[in-house]
């Protein structure tokens, strides 16, 4: 229970305190083949190393602003995001963001921007096992703040801010027919024109569980993702690099300006 002693790998991540310098900062990229790519950009040219990679936790270790700061991927879906949250709050990360790509479900959003989610639609069940289903899943205040100033430098115009629908299933919870059967159960049948008239702005499997983790266990978390499909448009995945490329960029910007802000403001994360 807590904080593990020094010198203890937690389960499945495969890290130490001394293998992660302690560090209180960690981006989650759900891809392990994104953490070597986010580990390099945060460090700018300088040093970054690969810490372990079991299963799908892939994880690097940066130094940004003269902090460690941990990459570490989730995996698709909540189960595994749980997992990766609660081992790296064990070894004493009190500060997440999460970096992933997205299906935009408002027309006026572009493939390649970024959504900043102020609050997920809590459609997984991992999540449930924290905390009930009447606690929200939001964004940390600073954390939010951070990233949108990070976005205001790197991505001015092409970032928007508000409410996600997160979900177990890329298929029918997202009410897609282009799966094995085509068939979307009841529950979600035109579920999708539900969500936009609330003006939620896109579909992805994993803030839920990682907002209200954090949310409930006491620790600061944001999310961001890459627009990689306009399912008003289509169901192509028209812009992976770009909206992945752009959720790096701001991602990184964002993890700059908390830990600026943090050290102002005497905060160490
Ligand atoms: N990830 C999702 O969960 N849905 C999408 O449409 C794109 C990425």
């Amino acid at each position: 229970m807590g904080r593990k002693p020094e010198g203890e790998k937690v389960m499945h991540l495969g890290l130490d305190t001394g293998m992660t310098k302690s560090a209180r900062y960690a981006l989650l990229p759900g891809d392990p083949y994104r953490s070597e790519t986010l580990a390099r950009k945060l460090a700018e040219g300088a040093d970054a190393e690969e810490l372990a990679w079991k299963r799908e936790y892939c994880s690097w270790l940066a130094e940004v602003e003269g902090v460690p700061v941990l990459v570490c991927s989730t995996g698709i879906g909540g189960p595994s995001a749980s997992i990766a949250i609660d081992e790296l709050a064990q070894l004493g990360v009190t500060s997440f963001i999460r970096v992933g790509t997205t299906g935009a479900i408002q027309l006026h959003i572009p493939v390649g921007d970024v959504i900043i989610t102020s609050g997920s639609v809590r459609l997984d069940g991992a999540s449930t096992h924290y905390a009930p289903i009447e606690f929200p899943a939001v964004a940390h205040y600073e954390v939010m703040a951070a990233l949108v100033a990070g976005a205001k430098q790197v991505l001015p115009g092409r970032f928007h801010v508000g409410v996600t629908v997160s979900c177990d299933t890329f298929y029918p919870g997202q009410e897609r027919k282009d799966s094995f059967s085509g068939y979307v159960p009841r529950r979600f049948q035109n579920i999708t024109e539900e969500w936009k008239r609330l003006h939620c702005l896109n579909y992805e499997m994993e803030s839920a569980t990682v907002l209200t983790l954090c949310a409930a266990l006491g620790l600061r978390a944001g999310s961001v993702a890459g627009v990689v499909v306009n399912r008003e448009q289509g169901e192509e995945f028209t812009a992976l690099e770009e909206g992945e490329d752009n959720s790096v960029k701001l991602a990184v910007a964002g993890l700059r300006e908390l830990v600026r802000r943090d050290r102002a403001g005497s905060r160490d994360g």
